[in-house]
């Protein structure tokens, strides 16, 4: 009987988890790498206690600061790169945003590395200091595809699984630079929802089904 109990109180805590909402990250400016000594602020939204805003941020899995939902980083240093996560009163973890903190001249920066096939993919070659850039070239897999004469940003309007790759830039600035290579690819799994095979009123002793469902979005070999 008190196994039945147990099974059933976690069904309900399994219940009550899905409820909750995943706490979410952005970014401002929103791009996932910067330059060292740049500005970057992250966001965190997700349901708080009633008159409660306290916000736990953890980097590399640690938690590192329990207050605001605003966490600033003036003056970025190497030491800031890492695994960002948040989570508000009433939300799970958000996912993780790697930010990267650069020394470099040229840095082709992105919005996310992981895209989701028919949204827009904007890529922008950031000079050091934001010193201007011209006649930059966007390259895919080491193939130039868009050569820009002003404007150092630009977007792929519809994304699709041919956008998986290594981007990079290069462009004028005193000299042609280049900047190092960003991996994106598409997002392999929907987000996954857990559901249960139960009717309602919920009573001791029966079955329920629970599964966790997701879709592959991508084929991988060995993959499970
Ligand atoms: C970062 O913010 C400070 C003010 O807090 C400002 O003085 C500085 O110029 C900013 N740095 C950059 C690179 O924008
Ligand atoms: C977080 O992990 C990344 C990747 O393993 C590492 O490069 C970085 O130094 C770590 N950051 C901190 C603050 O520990
Ligand atoms: C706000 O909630 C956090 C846990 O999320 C708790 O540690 C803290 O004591 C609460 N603060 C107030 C003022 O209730
Ligand atoms: C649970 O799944 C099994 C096997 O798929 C099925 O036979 C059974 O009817 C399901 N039970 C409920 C309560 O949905």
């Amino acid at each position: 009987m008190w196994l039945l109990t147990a099974l059933l109180l976690w069904v309900l805590a399994g219940a009550q988890a899905a409820d909750l909402t995943k706490a979410v990250i952005t970014l401002q400016p929103p791009w996932v790498s910067v330059f060292q000594e740049e500005n970057i602020t992250l966001w965190c939204e997700g349901p708080h206690l009633p008159g409660n805003s306290s916000t736990r941020w953890f980097l590399n899995g640690t938690a590192f600061q329990t207050l605001t939902p605003r966490y600033r980083i003036a003056a970025a240093s190497v030491s800031d790169t890492g695994e960002y996560r948040c989570q508000t009163g009433l939300s799970v973890p958000s996912d993780p945003v790697r930010l990267e903190i650069h020394r470099d001249w040229l840095l082709l920066q992105v919005q996310s590395r992981v895209f989701t096939e028919g949204e827009p993919l904007t890529l922008r070659c950031h000079g050091w200091k934001n010193k201007p850039v011209y006649n930059v070239v966007f390259y895919q897999n080491d193939k130039a595809f868009k050569f820009s004469p002003q404007n150092s940003e630009f977007t792929i309007l519809k994304t699709s699984l041919s956008h998986n790759g290594i981007y990079h830039c290069s462009g004028m600035g005193r000299h042609r630079y280049t900047s190092p290579g960003v991996y994106t690819v598409k997002e392999l799994f929907l987000a996954p929802v857990l559901k249960a095979s139960l009717s309602l009123p919920l009573l001791e002793g029966h079955l329920v089904n629970l599964s966790c469902e997701t879709k592959l979005l991508l084929q991988r070999p060995g993959l499970q």
